[in-house]
């Protein structure tokens, strides 16, 4: 039996994923796999940013590869607002920032094997803090990490037949700690509430 994951680690070359990424050593890396990720995009990041960020609005979140970056490297004064459309991406998000310990508890139980995947895709969870488990278990383990759902709404990536390297999750609860989560269309959400 393959495990899922380890769910600790602290740096990039633990955390080695595919694609390339230019973080430091010491960033934590998303958790999550997701198509049209910007991690190539950090090593010239740095200098488009202002010295002193006040508020920042990150409306395409995906797997975060750039809120994870600025938030480990600068200092975010004001409000962090991320969103995205995809619901299932923003519940597993809240529940990583508010329940870590329960999420990684149903990580632990969920084994990284083809029959075990077929169940768990077809699973119906019971509740929020179970489908966020299931969700990075899914995209941890499926082909890719693709995420595609059918016309029903219903996951249907096949297994991955890999085995999960290391997961940074542990820290993420700290570092979305304080954002304000949305699972908003980046034309309908209204900032000014929070500006
Ligand atoms: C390529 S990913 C974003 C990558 C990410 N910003 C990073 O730092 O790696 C694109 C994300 O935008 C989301 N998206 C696409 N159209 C959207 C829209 N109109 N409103 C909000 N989110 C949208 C998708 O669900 C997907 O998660």
């Amino acid at each position: 039996m393959l495990p899922i994951c380890f769910w600790r680690c602290s740096t990039k070359k633990d955390c080695s994923e595919e694609g390339v990424d230019n973080s430091p050593e010491t960033t934590v890396k998303p958790f999550l796999r997701w198509a049209g990720g910007k991690s190539w995009l950090l090593k010239n990041i740095d200098q488009f940013l202002p010295s002193e960020i006040q508020s920042y609005y990150e409306p395409f979140l995906g797997g975060g590869a750039i809120y994870f970056y600025i938030k480990q490297n600068h200092k975010i004064q004001g409000n962090i607002i991320l969103s995205d459309k995809n619901r299932g991406l923003i519940n597993c998000y809240i529940h990583v920032r508010d329940n870590i310990e329960t999420v990684i508890e149903f990580l632990q139980r969920y084994k990284n094997e083809e029959d075990f995947y077929y169940q768990m895709r077809d699973l119906v969870p019971k509740s929020s803090i179970e489908k966020a488990a299931r969700f990075i278990y899914l995209n941890r383990t499926s082909f890719n990490g693709i995420y595609r759902v059918n016309l029903k709404g219903v996951y249907n990536v096949p297994y991955g037949f890999k085995s999960c390297k290391v997961l940074s999750i542990s820290e993420m609860g700290h570092i979305l700690n304080r954002t304000l989560l949305h699972n908003q269309a980046a034309l309908t959400i209204s900032l000014r509430p929070w500006l």
